[in-house]
């Protein structure tokens, strides 16, 4: 597709707001959600069921869980499905890596944007049980959702959707045990049926078998809530919100030494430092940028030198680095980065569901050897042994928490080698 927009970052950000719209935040109120634009993609899709996954795949709506995968693909696997069998959407509110927090935010202020956007996709693919998966830590997101969902189902839509396509659609609420691991796609499906969120191996992949062996999709809580207005305002509406090649917005996650964090939804594709130093209001009075962990701390680190770079898919893993989630934590000159990682590690080394053997010692092995070393008691060797775990451990678990664990790592070594050598103990002689 031609592009002709622009490529510079809009300054006022209320011009692309499109899921935090002040206007649209309207909580569990199902009368104020209609006044807005409620049941208007809604009212399209009923009209053309089939035409929604081609304008997914057309708009390039992409998973906002983290992986930044084609939403179209995963959503034609399920609609290929008998559609005699009973079929799931789980929509993933986990939500409990450090330094993410929009959805629930999305929960919270937009309950039946998502409502909207999950029924839509269970439109465009046929499924009839929709559960909502919700840390149940987040206590006002889930009363919000209870009360939008009670809402929706005493609505005429239900009955709509049944005449129009056969579906009778069940939505439910289910909080989550309150792991982050617990957010891990198949951990999730364990844990709707009711057990402990250990991650399955796959194949086989969800769409496949998912809950009680039916096939099912999971999506994120912001990828959903696009799901309306794409189809409301179309595709071409959608692709011109991004900059450059990338499409629709993103909600940014900013925290750490900036003197205004918060969550920006903003084009995607906006400039890192456009986040940091305009809508983030700077750096904190006296302190100077070192790094940004990127996406969550199971991602990269971006240094000064890349402080230019459009937070797309794309253009971050162009930078050896990944926009995961969206969450943007800036740290200080000032900062020691070994202990910063080493906090990050224990995270993971803690939250290791120990069903894998090289996961379970190896985030625990990691996590002590980053202690010592930022204790100033760390040895060489102590050293060649992290960068040795950096080569062996990836790809040796079921799920990617350990992926997640070295590659924070392995980007601090990169980086800032210097001051994992300069914490070594100096042994004299
Ligand atoms: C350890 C771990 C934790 C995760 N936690 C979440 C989470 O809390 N929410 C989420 O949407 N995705 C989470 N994911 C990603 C999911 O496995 C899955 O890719 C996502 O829910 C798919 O939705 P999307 O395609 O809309 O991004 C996690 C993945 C891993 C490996
Ligand atoms: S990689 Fe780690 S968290 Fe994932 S299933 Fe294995 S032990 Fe559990």
């Amino acid at each position: 597709m031609t592009k002709t927009k622009s490529t510079k970052a809009k300054t006022d950000p209320s011009l692309n707001q499109v899921l935090l719209n002040p206007a649209g935040r309207v909580g569990a109120d199902y009368k104020a959600w209609m006044d807005y634009v409620g049941g208007q993609g809604l009212e399209k899709a009923l009209e053309d069921p089939k035409a929604i996954i081609p304008m997914a795949k057309e708009a390039d709506l992409r998973g906002l869980g983290g992986s930044g995968f084609p939403t179209w693909f995963k959503w034609n696997a399920i609609a290929n499905q008998d559609p005699e069998r009973d079929k799931y959407l789980i929509c993933n509110g986990n939500e409990d890596e450090p330094g993410t927090f929009k959805d629930r935010v999305l929960l919270k202020e937009c309950p039946h944007q998502l409502i909207e956007g999950a029924t839509i996709t269970a439109v465009a693919c046929g499924i009839n049980k929709i559960v909502f998966y919700i840390n149940p830590h987040l206590t006002a997101c889930i009363d919000a959702m209870r009360k939008a969902v009670e809402q929706w189902q005493t609505s005429d839509w239900p009955a709509r959707i049944a005449e129009k396509t056969g579906l009778r659609i069940e939505y439910r609420i289910q909080p989550s045990s309150g792991h982050y691991i617990g957010g891990e796609e198949t951990a999730a499906i364990e844990s709707v049926e009711g057990k402990f969120p250990f991650p399955r191996g796959k194949p086989p992949y969800p769409s496949d078998f998912g809950v009680h062996g039916y096939p099912t999709l999971i999506n994120n809580m912001e990828t959903l809530s696009n799901v309306s207005h794409l189809v409301r305002n179309g595709v071409e509406w959608f692709r011109n919100l991004g900059l450059g090649n990338a499409t629709g917005t993103k909600i940014y996650c900013l925290s750490g030494d900036v003197l205004k964090p918060g969550v920006f939804e903003l084009p995607m594709g906006t400039p890192l430092n456009d986040l940091v130093y305009n809508y983030g209001g700077g750096m904190l009075v006296g302190k100077k940028l070192k790094a940004v962990f990127t996406g969550g701390p199971s991602n990269t680190i971006l240094t000064p030198k890349d402080i230019d770079v459009p937070m797309d898919f794309e253009s971050v893993a162009a930078r050896r680095s990944a926009l995961g989630t969206g969450a943007m934590i800036v740290v200080s000159q000032g900062t020691g980065i070994v202990k910063k990682v080493a906090e990050y590690i224990s995270f993971f080394a803690a939250s290791s569901c120990g069903q894998c053997p090289s996961c379970k010692t190896g985030t625990y092995y990691m996590s002590l050897l980053l202690n010592r070393i930022g204790t100033g008691q760390g040895t060489r060797s102590d050293l060649d042994s992290l960068i040795n775990l950096c080569k062996i451990l990836p790809g040796s678990g079921r799920c990617h928490l350990v992926n997640g664990a070295v590659k924070v790592l392995d980007s601090s070594l990169y980086h800032f080698m210097n001051e994992y050598e300069q914490s070594l103990l100096k042994v004299e002689g």
